[in-house]
């Protein structure tokens, strides 16, 4: 049996054979189980901590690096472990800190029994340093990213992007951020240094022996979650905060989980950026959703605040999730206000200059089906994870894109049960509408995109400016179980 196919019948192995009332009455279920009530998958519950372990930050590399894709151990949620990692005895690389217009060289050297790559998620690049599934790195040997900064200030990553094997690779611990600073960002003086804090928030399965990788079919369709939140690395950490600004680069580094961020005392969330870089203006908000892929930029205030007080960044209960999304409240970390600080900081009310693309700019509209409904085969319900019914194949373009046009791609998941955060690479986007759902933007989804969340019931429709940057791109769910399972198509620029 494939592990995309997955088996609706309660109780029953592949193998039964089902005879008389047994047969009716799996008949009967079946016809009960179209939309909404039939994949039966489970929310994973956090396990929160106990907030006692010092929040750490990876160590800082520039342009000029060699990540070494390896087998290490380290020391996490109680157990010293082998995981995965791009530098020894951690399980995230080096956040990378460079300039726009710098020019970047990075070995990967790949130390793994596997082949791997490295997929810069965020940066415009080449095709060819892009990271695409068919640019490998194969065990043993390397691959020499080579590129320049050609963008705005923002919160980028890394991860690996072989396919089929990108949901255990980021799961077993291989991912970094990388940042980006410019001009226009650094005349904002903004929270910098001891009050800039780049958060990368996973969930993860461990134990004794290491992070097993092993989803089921159920756990295909959910997305592998985990009971264990880390942040940076460290589960349910903490950290000492002053009583002023600060600035939170955050990123959902999990393979499947979406939160919806909150602080414990309410206080406001100050959203000034997200994929692209700043925002127009700070818009604040007292929760905000990340899905996995999306970063957000969000300026915080300690101020006022008694020593002593413990803040928690959490992840409140959402609606509209599926079957295994928002269903519980948990604590992600502590913010243990230590020391009073004077602070003559307050966000600018402008931060850049964003134009705003409308659709009637667009040459051409095209739509994905990503529904992935539930459907019969026979006595099997099955469902694999497609756009437009297309599983992945590398050997064929889907999309045949002309460069400097802009399009109107529409992610259609009316009538889908779970939520995928739909990833382009190569460009940035503008969200334009969302119908369905939550029938609207979030404050974190003006400016400039790479990844958007489609919640089950959702349409979104998004303006793409194709610039020059030509050649082979894939595009994908980033619900990683979801990629690795075929939802992911190409587009050629040309
Ligand atoms: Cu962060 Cu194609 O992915
Ligand atoms: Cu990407
Ligand atoms: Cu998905």
């Amino acid at each position: 049996m494939k592990r995309n196919e997955f088996i609706k019948m309660t109780g029953l192995s592949a193998g039964t054979i089902l005879t008389g009332t047994a047969f009716t009455g799996l008949l009967s279920g079946l016809s009960s189980c179209k939309k909404g009530h039939g994949m039966n998958t489970k929310p994973v519950i956090v396990n929160e901590g106990s907030f006692t372990k010092l929040l750490a930050f990876p160590a800082q590399a520039g342009a000029n690096h060699t990540l070494t894709a390896q087998v290490t151990r380290t020391t996490v949620s109680g157990f010293t472990i082998p995981v995965l990692g791009y530098q020894q005895n951690n399980l995230l690389g080096p956040t990378f800190r460079v300039n726009k217009g710098d020019a970047v060289n990075i070995l990967l050297q790949n130390n793994l029994s596997e082949h791997t790559n490295v997929h810069w998620h965020g940066l415009k690049i080449p095709a060819l340093m892009d990271g695409h599934p068919d640019q490998i790195a194969t065990a043993g040997g390397t691959f020499r990213y080579q590129f320049t900064i050609n963008q705005r200030a923002g919160l980028s990553w890394y991860h690996p992007h072989p396919h089929e094997h990108t949901g255990k690779q980021v799961f077993q611990g291989l991912a970094g951020m990388f940042l980006i600073n410019d001009a226009e960002e650094a005349a904002l003086n903004l929270p910098s240094g001891a009050y800039e804090l780049p958060l990368v928030l996973q969930d993860k399965r461990i134990t004794s022996g290491g992070i097993p990788y092993n989803p089921g079919e159920e756990e295909v369709m959910a997305g592998f979650m985990g009971e264990t939140m880390l942040v940076n690395g460290v589960d349910s950490p903490y950290t000492e905060v002053a009583t002023r600004y600060y600035r939170l680069r955050i990123l959902n580094g999990s393979n499947a989980r979406v939160y919806n961020l909150a602080f414990s005392n309410n206080a406001d969330m100050i959203i000034i950026g997200n994929d692209g870089g700043l925002l127009k203006n700070p818009v604040t908000v007292k929760d905000i959703l990340i899905a996995p892929g999306e970063r957000l930029d969000v300026l915080v205030n300690f101020a006022g605040l008694s020593i002593g007080t413990d803040v928690y960044l959490t992840s409140k209960e959402f609606s509209n999730g599926g079957d295994a999304q928002g269903k519980q409240g948990f604590k992600i970390m502590k913010f243990k206000v230590a020391v009073s600080a004077s602070d003559s900081f307050t966000p600018p009310a402008t931060l850049s200059v964003i134009p705003t693309l409308t659709a009637a700019s667009a040459v051409k509209t095209r739509t994905f089906n990503i529904s992935n409904e539930m459907e019969h085969r026979g006595m099997r319900m099955e469902m694999t994870h497609r756009i437009n019914g297309k599983q992945y194949d590398g050997s064929r373009i889907d999309e045949f894109v002309s460069a400097n046009t802009n399009e109107v791609w529409v992610f259609d998941n009316s009538k889908g049960d779970e939520p995928h955060p739909m990833h382009l690479h190569g460009v940035f986007f503008q969200v334009l509408q969302r119908s369905g759902g939550r029938n609207q933007l979030t404050a974190a989804e003006n400016g400039w995109k790479d990844t958007v969340l489609v919640m089950p019931g959702e349409t979104v429709r998004v303006l793409v400016p194709f610039e020059n940057n030509t050649g082979k791109f894939v595009f994908h769910c980033h619900n990683l179980e979801h990629e690795d399972d075929g939802m992911m198509l190409q587009y050629q620029l040309s």
